[in-house]
């Protein structure tokens, strides 16, 4: 049938990986289009809690095929860890689980030197998950790049990471005085991570092209965040690849006409993990206040979100550049128990007035946000599951969201759960 893509419009963990399952429901296929395990996507189903780097959000309905595309990078460590997990919780991939041969593999090499660049840097540092992500796709692009299908072919497997290994291990000792890496152990655990993927590689192009043809439903999940795209986010702050939905084509290989929706996933604030300019964060007290209340605490690697109110200049540029057409508005309940909560609606620098999230960093970090004030709702949302039954000030904030942004807002989350999660009837899929 078609294409609904998921995106994230902030900075990341808008809970893309708890809309991306609550949608599975009604979906055949499941895909991650781009980034690589520094995606951390939570699923909680009671007291089970499932946290998914590289294996698409849909793996927890049994019925749903999950695909990963050629635009991921795979570190096979954590592939099969996730499967391992997965498999622990009752969750069988075999059948389920298919992986474009065209993907790159983050190598133990991409890693080191992802965190010897990041402890090198004096000032500017990213605040990388340390996963190899920029590494990995520094090489895709360099050409020089290790994907998925070579892991099944012993002789180019072992050419090219000796070929890589020569370079690596130069910049590693010569710039970084870190110690070299054997390419023998890598290419002999590499070689066994080739047997055990061998079963899940397939040609994702095809197969999702055949299932439109037979009118399946594919949900195209992305991970990170707007603005952490590495063309229209805060660079060089930033993640390596393009979490927008026009990457949804190019990572899955699939045409542009086949995208019928596109639903942005948007916190009813904001976070950042990482470092780089963020205009509404907040500062000291009423930071760790927010952390807490939301519980603020990266999925991947534990380090604490920043934490600062609903932007809407940044919820616009997610629109324009994903062409989104309606929100999941993520964590309302966390805002349950403040007395005012605050809309960032444009920015100014001195004296001038700015309504669009600029391009320049330069002027991304001078940015003072004008709000617009709203009274709190004071009242648990966590178990209502009707809108009309929301708090009348909570119904306000949505509507006003929708109002500033133009976009609907469809489904509200009021908690981490699959049931916390309110579809509005008028916007049902
Ligand atoms: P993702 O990377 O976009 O999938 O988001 P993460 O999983 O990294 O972070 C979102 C966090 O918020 C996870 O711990 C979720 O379980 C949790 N979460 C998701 N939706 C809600 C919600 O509506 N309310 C609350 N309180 N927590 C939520
Ligand atoms: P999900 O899919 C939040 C951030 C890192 C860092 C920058 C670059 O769970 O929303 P990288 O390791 O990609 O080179 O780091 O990007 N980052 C994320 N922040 N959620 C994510 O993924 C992220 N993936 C990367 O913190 O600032
Ligand atoms: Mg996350």
């Amino acid at each position: 049938m078609s294409v609904h893509v998921i995106v994230g419009s902030q900075w990341g963990d808008e809970g893309k990986g708890k809309i991306v399952d609550l949608l599975s429901e009604n979906t055949d296929v499941c895909a991650r289009y781009q980034g690589g395990p520094n995606a951390g996507h939570s699923i909680v189903l009671g007291d089970k809690k499932y946290i998914l780097h590289l294996i698409p959000s849909g793996i927890i309905h049994s019925g749903v095929i999950n695909v990963i595309g050629n635009g991921v990078v795979i570190d096979p460590a954590v592939l099969f860890e996730e499967i391992e997990f997965l498999k622990k919780n009752d969750i069988d991939v075999t059948g389920r689980l298919k992986i474009s041969g065209n993907a790159h593999l983050i190598l133990p090499y991409h890693k080191v030197l992802d965190k010897a660049q990041e402890s090198s840097k004096q000032q500017n540092k990213i605040g990388t998950t340390g996963r190899g992500i920029g590494p990995a796709y520094v090489d895709k692009y360099n050409r020089s790049g290790i994907r998925v299908v070579d892991l099944l072919d012993e002789n180019t497997l072992r050419e090219k990471i000796k070929q890589n290994l020569y370079q690596k291990n130069k910049i590693l000792a010569t710039i970084y005085g870190v110690e070299a890496l054997s390419a023998e152990s890598i290419v002999e655990q590499y070689l066994t991570y080739g047997e055990m993927i061998s079963g899940f590689i397939d040609d994702v192009s095809i197969y999702l092209n055949d299932a439109l043809k037979k009118d399946k439903n594919i949900l195209a999940e992305g991970a990170q965040g707007t603005l952490l795209d590495v063309d229209f986010g805060t660079y060089p702050f930033v993640t390596s690849s393009n979490p927008i939905s026009g990457a949804a084509c190019v990572g899955l290989g699939i045409g542009p006409t086949k995208i019928r929706r596109v639903t942005g996933i948007i916190k009813a604030y904001t976070t950042r993990v990482g470092e780089g300019p963020f205009p509404t964060e907040f500062s000291g007290k009423q930071g760790e206040e927010m952390r807490a209340l939301g519980d603020e605490y990266g999925a991947t690697t534990g380090r604490p979100r920043r934490c600062g109110w609903f932007d809407v200049p940044i919820a616009k540029l997610a629109i324009r550049l994903s062409g989104i057409d309606s929100f999941a508005l993520t964590k309302l309940d966390v805002l349950d128990t403040l007395d005012e909560i605050k809309i960032c609606v444009s920015y100014f620098i001195g004296d001038e007035k700015i309504d669009d999230f600029p391009t320049n960093i330069k002027k991304q970090e001078q940015l003072d946000c004008e709000y617009i004030s709203l009274p709190g709702w004071k009242s648990p949302t966590t178990e209502i599951k009707k809108y009309e039954d929301l708090p009348v000030n909570a119904k306000r904030y949505v509507e006003k969201i929708e109002e500033l942004t133009n976009v609907p807002v469809s489904i509200i989350s009021i908690g981490p759960d699959r049931n916390q999660t309110i579809v509005r009837e008028s916007f049902v899929f």
